[in-house]
């Protein structure tokens, strides 16, 4: 028998859930898979705590979420399961620590990203979450009127020594996502873009751009929207690409080890 209950570690914690009694390394009934992902439009994170679990039960037990989609950095893939890619802060992979939602690059990026840690730092290393429902919210009327019909073109970072030359040839066309997105499942409009992928706004002069994106974020992000979690070793935590950002935060010793295991699944196309 599983649960759903709220998260609020903290007082401003306003989403996010704790799925309690869910092993992902067992068969699912379909009323249960309906559950949870019901608790996911709902809740928008969902957090599983104490999986124990090979790279093919991570990626089988997801798979009742959506299909698992093949990442970009083809080196970080696990062998043994190539949907299964390894985040590291190592081999030149550094912490994501700008507010972002996943793969925006691709014409059709995740719906939902899923993390499960393997190795932590003694401190520090947690992944923040935002609302961007709320966020959308949150911005002056100015700037929601001025993004309404806006266009966000998106590649792989140039700067990034992660990528290779064969994933940037693959996955670095400037792919064009609206910034307000309408939830395929909900209906609810979010603020959509990756601070760092979003490289040119259509009919934006190219040095305008970060700085109005940072504003963006600036009136976006606040502390009633986002949640921070501090992991703990087997947890797994899903984040619906679709209508919340999220960000490492990197205020840890860089000599020790972070490894998180990441699933993405498949999604449709912005509109
Ligand atoms: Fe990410």
């Amino acid at each position: 028998m599983i649960s759903v209950n709220p998260l609020r570690d903290t007082l401003s914690d306003t989403f996010g859930a704790e799925v309690v009694g869910l092993d992902l390394r067992r068969p699912m009934k379909a009323e249960t898979v309906a559950t949870l992902n019901q608790a996911l439009l709902d809740n928008i994170i969902l957090v599983i705590r104490g999986q124990d679990l090979t790279a093919r039960e991570f990626r089988d037990g997801i798979a009742n979420f959506g299909a698992p989609m093949m990442q970009h950095r083809a080196h970080f893939r696990l062998p043994e399961c190539p949907e299964v890619s390894r985040i590291v802060n190592r081999e030149n992979m550094r912490p994501a620590a700008m507010w972002h939602t996943d793969h925006t690059n691709h014409e059709r990026p995740p719906k939902a990203t899923v993390l499960y840690a393997r190795k932590l730092p003694g401190a520090g290393g947690d992944t923040c979450f935002a609302d961007m429902y709320e966020g959308l919210r949150y911005l002056s009327s100015e700037a929601r009127d001025r993004i309404e019909n806006m266009v966000t073109l998106n590649s792989m970072e140039p700067d990034s020594p992660s990528y290779s030359a064969a994933d940037r040839a693959r996955h670095s066309q400037g792919v064009r996502h609206p910034m307000v997105r309408t939830h395929p499942e909900t209906g609810k409009q979010a603020l959509y873009f990756h601070l760092t992928k979003a490289l040119d706004i259509e009919g934006m002069e190219n040095h305008a751009v970060r700085p109005f994106l940072d504003d963006l974020l600036d009136q976006a992000i606040r502390p009633e929207n986002t949640l921070r979690h501090h992991w703990t070793l087997g947890d797994v935590v899903i984040c619906d690409n679709r209508c919340a950002m999220h960000r490492a935060d990197p205020d840890f010793d860089q000599a020790e080890e972070r490894l998180l295991w990441r699933v993405i699944l498949e999604g449709d196309k912005p509109v």
